[in-house]
């Protein structure tokens, strides 16, 4: 059924333990770690508790360092342009709180976007009166690039847009914005914290000057890592919203100077072994292909999302020209936690999405909470067919 030609499924779901135990569709909430992943962060932290976190740092001083290469690889960026944080969020943050916004500024953003960032834009609104201008939708439920163009004018200080929603199927056109951006030069901000890992990202092809991602979902790294990449001649125009004694230096008693990379963005203790085991994951990925992963990721979904729509009264409610590996659907009768909650208990793994995640678009459309599940490579069809088995016992 699907042109997986390139992903080795034996392969991969040896070297996924997590397989043995279960049913594993929530790789949208986190992916599970590979082997070669799992082995890297605990091998760090072992470790650590033998010569001492400091030391540990030091002798792992070049897997750390593959870590920045092996993200700019994924993004086609340099290694200056990358820095490695705790979580999307704060990756997000540190770009978005580093702009300078004025009173009648605009941020242009799209329907469906998510709610941590949606709540940072009414903070700016309320401290600096900046307004928040939603870009309407398509009739295909993406953001429509033609309406994006028109709503630019000099007011407009950043188009920040999610690349996939948290709660469904929909990829945004990321690069058509791009070249809306690139044409007016305006500074675009992409979150690929659900695409990062199930779609190939290329900054230069894209042509955002910052994008912000998770180390936990699809690129099936370890919790509490992320990553933020800015443009270069980005850099200078940003002014991170904190500073500590790894961003900057303290070069006199009233002066100091900012680190001359991205990784002003980070700060001085962090979760190393999380840094080393994102690494991993993302050369990991590569190893696979992204390429190789997409296809096989969205032909799973492709199934699945026509597997659901051929049961009475089951609705998709998957939107966009490009469909990725999250699948979002509600049952008849079926109430979402239910559902989520019986498949738990036969070792199954999905989830819901409620408004308050992406409010503009749930409310839009009329939805309250809806199933999402995400699917992966290494997912099988058999496990595909375990869950539309247990939905058939449940009617
Ligand atoms: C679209 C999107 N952006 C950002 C985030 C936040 O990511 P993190 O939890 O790593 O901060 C999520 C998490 O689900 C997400 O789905």
């Amino acid at each position: 059924m699907s042109n997986d030609n390139d992903i080795d499924l034996a392969r991969a779901r040896a070297e996924t333990p997590g397989i043995d135990r279960v049913v594993h569709l929530n790789n949208c909430g986190a992916g599970l770690m590979p082997t070669p992943v799992l082995d890297a962060v605990v091998e760090h932290l072992s470790l650590e508790a033998e010569i001492g976190g400091y030391e540990a740092e030091a002798r792992a001083a070049a897997a750390i360092e593959r870590s920045y290469d092996a993200i700019a690889e994924l993004l086609n960026s340099g290694r200056d342009e990358i820095a490695i944080v705790e979580n999307a969020t704060v990756a997000w943050d540190m770009a978005f709180y580093g702009m300078r916004f004025e009173k009648g500024d605009r941020i242009l953003t799209a329907a469906a976007e998510y709610a941590s960032n949606y709540i940072a834009y009414l903070q700016v609104q309320k401290r600096s009166g900046v307004e928040i201008q939603v870009v309407p939708d398509d009739e295909t439920g993406q953001l429509d690039v033609a309406a994006l163009e028109s709503l630019i004018d000099d007011r407009v200080k950043l188009i920040s847009v999610t690349h996939v929603p948290t709660g469904g199927g929909l990829v945004n056109p990321a690069a058509e914005i791009g070249r809306v951006a690139r044409a007016t030069g305006v500074p675009f901000l992409l979150d690929a914290c659900q695409s990062a890992g199930q779609i190939p990202l290329d900054v230069a092809e894209i042509g955002c000057d910052m994008l912000s991602a998770t180390g936990r979902k699809y690129l099936r790294g370890p919790r509490g890592s992320g990553f933020l990449y800015v443009r270069s001649e980005m850099l200078e125009r940003l002014e991170p919203p904190f500073l500590d004694l790894h961003a900057a230096t303290w070069t006199g008693r009233d002066s100091y100077q900012m680190r001359p990379d991205a990784r002003r963005f980070e700060n001085w203790e962090n979760y190393v072994g999380g840094k080393i085991g994102l690494g991993v994951a993302v050369d990991y990925a590569l190893a696979w292909g992204l390429e190789a992963i997409r296809d096989r990721v969205q032909a799973l979904a492709g199934e699945i999302r026509d597997r659901l729509a051929a049961l009475p009264g089951a609705t998709v409610h998957d939107q966009g020209v490009e469909k990725c590996g999250i699948v979002s659907f509600t049952l008849p009768g079926q109430d979402p936690h239910a559902l989520k909650a019986a498949m738990a208990a036969e070792g199954i793994n999905i989830n819901t999405s409620g408004a308050a995640s992406t409010r503009l678009d749930m409310e839009a459309r009329g939805l309250a909470l809806v199933n999402r599940l995400g699917v992966h490579y290494y997912n099988s069809e058999a496990e595909i067919d375990r869950f539309f088995k247990l939905i058939e016992d449940l009617r």
